[in-house]
């Protein structure tokens, strides 16, 4: 059996195949404005398990299916045998049988892996407590769309050392851009992707010192899915953190802002920050259909996407 390509972090592709699915989704997202219709996944399925909420993934996975001539199901541990205790590694093998990719949103990384490694077909991570890989698909095809290359450029993460902090280590990485990250102590990313994202990244206390001067600036939760109970503590340590107009003052005259959704307002950004002019919020939210559809297209129609997988 041939060893499926997979899409649990951005380190499963290289730069050169980041740069097709940036600039492959704009493609997509100009020929569905057109009306166009290209079926490239006809009688193809798409398995997402869910193990936690979704608005943005579940809706544009579903329909970047439904668009593309295949179809998608939707699977919840509450009507699952995976809710029961079957084995995850049971789980992908048989889904892997009847279907051509699995996505799937979970709690640990290593879930994932787990599945990705019993898995006959491409197994995509929706987001993980680690890492939201496809997020950074949308934020990329975002900024190139608004900005054009965001290599050279300098991004701002305000906030906590989540899994789209994480994956926002990793694009730096792959698309060459530097990326100042303010965290309040005890909520710093994983160290050894810092360390092995050497100067391209760097961690400072300051809101400011990370902003000043800036692209681009985002921000996302204080407490992720699955950290509810941390909620009050985590108010209390990132009080300081909150993206206001005050501090997109600072950053460079034509900074982008971008948050993954969904947000709070009055916690890690303000209502004048997220619906005022510099936000491009709702383009980052619309481009995850665009370019999840990318990403599709690579992983189950590679000879279309243009790009050999
Ligand atoms: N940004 C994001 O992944 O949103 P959902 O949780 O709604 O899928
Ligand atoms: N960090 C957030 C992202 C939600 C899309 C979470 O994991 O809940």
């Amino acid at each position: 059996m041939k060893t499926p390509r997979h899409f649990l972090t951005l380190r499963d592709i290289d730069p050169q195949e980041f740069r097709h699915l940036i600039q492959r989704g704009q493609e997509l997202k100009a020929m569905h404005a057109e009306g166009r219709t290209y079926l490239p996944l006809q009688q193809k399925v798409l398995a997402m398990v869910f193990e936690k909420s979704s608005t943005r993934t579940r809706v544009s996975f579903e329909a970047a299916m439904v668009q593309f001539g295949g179809s998608a199901i939707f699977l919840s541990p509450r009507d699952t045998q995976l809710g029961r205790g079957e084995p995850v590694a049971d789980t992908a093998r048989v889904l892997s049988r009847m279907v051509d990719a699995i996505m799937v949103r979970t709690f640990a990384h290593e879930t994932l892996e787990e599945f990705a490694a019993h898995s006959q077909v491409p197994v995509i991570n929706g987001l993980s407590d680690q890492y939201h890989p496809c997020q950074l698909l949308a934020d990329m095809m975002t900024y190139f769309e608004h900005r054009g290359d965001i290599r050279g450029r300098t991004v701002a993460w305000v906030g906590d050392g989540n899994n789209m902090c994480h994956s926002y280590i990793n694009a730096a990485c792959l698309l060459d851009f530097q990326l100042r990250i303010a965290v309040p102590e005890g909520y710093e990313p994983a160290a050894d992707l810092l360390a092995a994202a050497g100067e391209r990244v760097q961690v400072v206390r300051d809101p400011q010192a990370a902003v000043a001067d800036a692209d681009l600036v985002v921000t996302d939760v204080w407490a992720s899915m699955g950290q509810e109970e941390e909620n009050n503590r985590r108010r209390q340590a990132f009080q300081e953190y909150q993206v206001d107009e005050v501090l997109m003052g600072t950053a460079a005259p034509d900074a982008l802002f971008m948050h993954c959704l969904p947000a709070h307002r009055g916690e890690e950004v303000s209502a004048a920050v997220i619906d005022g002019p510099r936000s491009v919020v709702w383009d980052e939210a619309e481009n995850r259909l665009h370019a999840q559809k990318a990403l599709l297209e690579f992983l189950l129609a590679p000879a279309l996407s243009g790009q050999p997988c």
